[in-house]
């Protein structure tokens, strides 16, 4: 089967890539590098499976030339981060909803099998509700959220309008190798491993109760590729996640206890537009996809410390 990852050069999206090319499948990559980086995909530049297409999801002429002659599409390539899109919610939007039109219509053209979206639980919002299930009724908070909203809504109508078949998967706080640590919209495990790694203090917006569901990338990867063939799955919105949460300060006691350390965070006012917590319920996902947590927080956050440069 050939695969077209947009995104493929980004932190989840190489992580899938890698995994496909493992299992012998093609794989296009359709990636700008606005956030992504060329050492994630340099493994397999010479692979005879893997082509590597530079370009922006935002052209819809790209966008066809990517999307012709292939079976499935797992569209990753996204702005993510709910402060950059804070900071600059035009390019996010266009970025994220053109982009995804983009794929959407292309995919109808060229009769893709099915198109997996890597959705959010940004989604979800404040609401106090936990654990967050999937037919709760949603409260985008920032330019973001409201974007990966709007990915969801044209999969279904996609899927209902032409009979695309559609999945969107709404990832929580994924974390793991490949992450950038380095980006001022860096998420929160690799920029704290990094950090405690060089004897820095890692800062924390708000006092450190505040909650994730961190989930290891290996779990996403699998749901993707578990998507696109699931019965039941065209149409959906699923959670995936490990169903569980953890706080910011016991994340930080964690990177500290795996890399022998003991530094303490600094706190800092309250960011806008984060939710304080966030759990998925994850009984959809072991319905429809078969899902299964395959590696738990810890054992992610002890395969990920060594990764971090
Ligand atoms: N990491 C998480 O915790 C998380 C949580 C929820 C949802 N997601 C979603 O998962 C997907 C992957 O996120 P990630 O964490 O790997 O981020 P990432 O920034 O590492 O990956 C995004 C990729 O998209 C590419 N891209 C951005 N703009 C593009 C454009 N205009 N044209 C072509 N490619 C473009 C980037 O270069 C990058 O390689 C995104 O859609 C994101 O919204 C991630």
């Amino acid at each position: 089967m050939k695969y077209l990852v947009t995104g493929g050069a980004g932190f989840i999206g190489s992580n899938i890539v890698a995994e496909l090319l493992k299992q012998g499948q093609e794989v296009v990559v359709l990636d700008n590098f606005a956030t992504g980086k060329r050492e994630n995909i340099l493994p397999y530049v010479k692979n005879p499976l893997f082509t590597m297409i530079e370009g922006d999801i935002r052209s819809f002429h790209i966008v066809r030339s990517a999307v012709k002659g292939v079976d499935y599409i797992l569209h990753q390539g996204a702005l993510p981060s709910v402060p950059r899109s804070i900071n600059d919610p035009i390019t996010t939007n266009d970025v994220n909803v053109l982009g995804m039109l983009n794929i959407l219509e292309a995919a109808k053209e060229f009769g893709v099998k099915r198109v997996v979206l890597a959705s959010s639980s940004s989604i979800y919002g404040d609401s106090e509700t936990l654990p967050k299930v999937e037919d709760m009724r949603v409260n985008p908070m920032s330019p973001y959220a409201l974007t990966k909203y709007a990915q969801e809504r044209y999969c279904q109508v996609f899927y209902k309008l032409y009979g695309l078949e559609t999945v969107a998967l709404r990832y929580f706080n994924v974390f793991g190798p490949n992450q950038d640590p380095t980006s001022q919209y860096s998420a929160v495990i690799p920029k704290f491993i990094r950090l405690i790694k060089n004897d820095k203090e890692p800062v924390i917006y708000g006092d450190g109760t505040q909650s994730r569901d961190f989930t290891y990338v290996e779990n996403n990867v699998w749901a993707n590729i578990q998507a696109c063939t699931a019965e039941k799955a065209p149409g959906e919105v699923i959670n995936v996640a490990c169903g569980e949460r953890y706080t910011l300060i016991e994340l930080v006691q964690m990177i500290n206890k795996i890399l022998g350390k003991n530094i303490e965070p600094k706190f800092a006012p309250d960011r806008a537009g984060d939710v304080k917590h966030s759990q998925a319920g994850i009984e959809k996902a072991k319905d429809i996809l078969g899902y299964k947590v395959r590696v738990s927080f810890e054992e992610g956050l002890e395969r990920t410390v060594p990764s971090v440069k």
